[in-house]
């Protein structure tokens, strides 16, 4: 099955305002009579048009109003008719086991119906009409794993002074201001939160858990599923050079996983120290940079690999790859770059200097001015951020000065975009209900 065409992305600037209008593709269409086809999903598709149509040897080739096209394999329409014996009508998954599909199945007939519905019958008895609109949606990439999400926009400090900010109690309260600070986090890679309850404010629950429940499922690890951030090393496994005063060059955490942390929350109760700003980098930036300006060092940062390895006495967490992974074409960025547990160069020995070259030219960039950004904790401010695209890092201050007490959590990007999929379905359908009804 091809596609011609893939999603078309919106140009916007980097503004704490500038979120990505879910609705901007939208279009209602009452689902009901004829046109009421249910889907291979949760999802309302527009009755989209099918302007042509020619069965060649295994293919559908679809043609739509817009000019789109859409190739479509037969078993894979047979898989797509939302019936008993293929798609469940109930849990709208896949039920032919690929061991039972005859060799010779294949479509006896197919046509678009006089309301523009695809009409199919099978050698195997299977029959019935697929949704246009449905079809339109895969011809267009709309199917695909970045569906549903907003572009992203790439920061340096040029265009952005600090995080993306809304206010933490409508976010408890409202999945609409929860769509909208999710949508920035997921455009931008960071976004702040402000009046975020700490522990014991009145009836209002403790902010970091509740804000999480909101979302998905916490990812807990070796520092457990919500930690502390305090000045006080104490001798045991927990023990990080977060809990002190000392500067926090631009990092990312946990790159001794195969698959690091995908978002950090850090929410801060207290906060009375001077100094001891937060500092953050995009690192899709400082790649853009490298990739056009610096190949060579973008080349050693992509392709090199390094044992990241945590030296803790009750964990021996370790896992091998570059700096900067790509990747397969589609996957999210992952930065791995935290030199404390940067541990061994997993390379062709002749490679080694020139693997060093480049991550002292990475770190340099991530706290060049021209990238990295800072601003201060208050009290109640949550920030979250991608701890595979953003670099994040503070300054030194005296843990005497005062008193600073952070908490923080993860949770991995699956959890966020899946939030923030359904929020943006429903926000859709209860605007397109709305137009239907007018
Ligand atoms: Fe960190």
């Amino acid at each position: 099955m091809t596609s011609n065409n893939t999603t078309p992305e919106t140009d916007t600037h980097v503004t704490p305002d500038a979120v990505t209008d879910p609705l901007a593709d939208a279009v209602t269409e009452p689902s009901t009579g004829t046109r009421s086809v249910a889907t291979p999903d949760f999802y309302t598709y527009p009755w989209t048009g099918i302007t042509g149509m020619e069965h060649s040897e295994a293919y559908v080739k679809l043609t739509f109003s817009d000019g789109t096209r859409l190739d479509a394999h037969e078993w894979w329409l047979r898989e797509s008719v939302v019936t008993e014996g293929a798609c469940d009508p109930t849990t709208r998954e896949g039920t032919l086991d690929p061991a039972d599909i005859a060799d010779d199945l294949a479509l006896t007939s197919v046509a678009v119906d006089p309301d523009g519905a695809l009409t199919v019958a099978f050698t195997d008895g299977t029959t019935g009409r697929i949704h246009p609109g449905w079809l339109h949606h895969v011809a267009v990439g709309r199917h695909q794993a970045n569906a549903h999400l907003p572009p992203i926009e790439v920061w340096t400090a040029a265009t952005m002074n600090e995080p993306p900010t809304f206010d933490g109690r409508a976010v408890l309260s409202s999945d609409d201001e929860l769509r909208v600070f999710l949508d920035a986090l997921c455009s931008y890679g960071i976004a702040r939160l402000t009046r975020v309850p700490g522990e014991g404010e009145g009836s209002m629950p403790e902010g970091l858990a509740a804000i999480t429940d909101r979302i998905g499922v916490r990812r807990s690890t070796n520092f457990g599923d919500i930690w502390n951030v305090k000045a006080e090393i104490r001798d045991n496994s927990e023990n990080s050079t977060a809990n002190s005063g000392l500067r926090l060059g631009p990092h990312t955490d946990l790159p001794t996983r195969e698959t690091p942390p995908g978002f950090q929350f850090l929410h801060c109760w207290v906060n009375s120290v001077p100094g001891g700003w937060s500092r953050m980098t995009d690192g899709a930036a400082v790649v853009a940079h490298l990739e056009a300006e610096e190949p060579e060092t973008y080349e050693a940062l992509t392709t090199l690999n390094w044992v990241f390895f945590n030296r803790s006495r009750e964990h021996d967490h370790r896992w091998s790859g570059p700096m900067i992974d790509l990747g397969v074409p589609g996957s999210p960025l992952t930065i791995r770059a935290f030199y404390p547990v940067r541990a061994f160069p997993d390379m062709d020995p002749v490679d080694v200097p020139r693997a060093y070259r480049a991550a002292k030219r990475f770190h340099q960039l991530g706290a060049d001015p021209r990238f990295e950004i800072g601003y201060p904790f208050r009290d109640g401010d949550m920030v979250v951020f991608d701890n595979r695209r953003v670099l994040h890092g503070r300054d030194a201050f005296d843990p005497g000065g005062g008193v600073r007490h952070l908490r923080g959590s993860y949770m991995d990007h699956d959890e966020i975009y899946s939030r923030l999929r359904v929020l943006t379905r429903h926000h859709q359908q209860r605007h397109q209900s709305l137009f239907a009804h007018n």
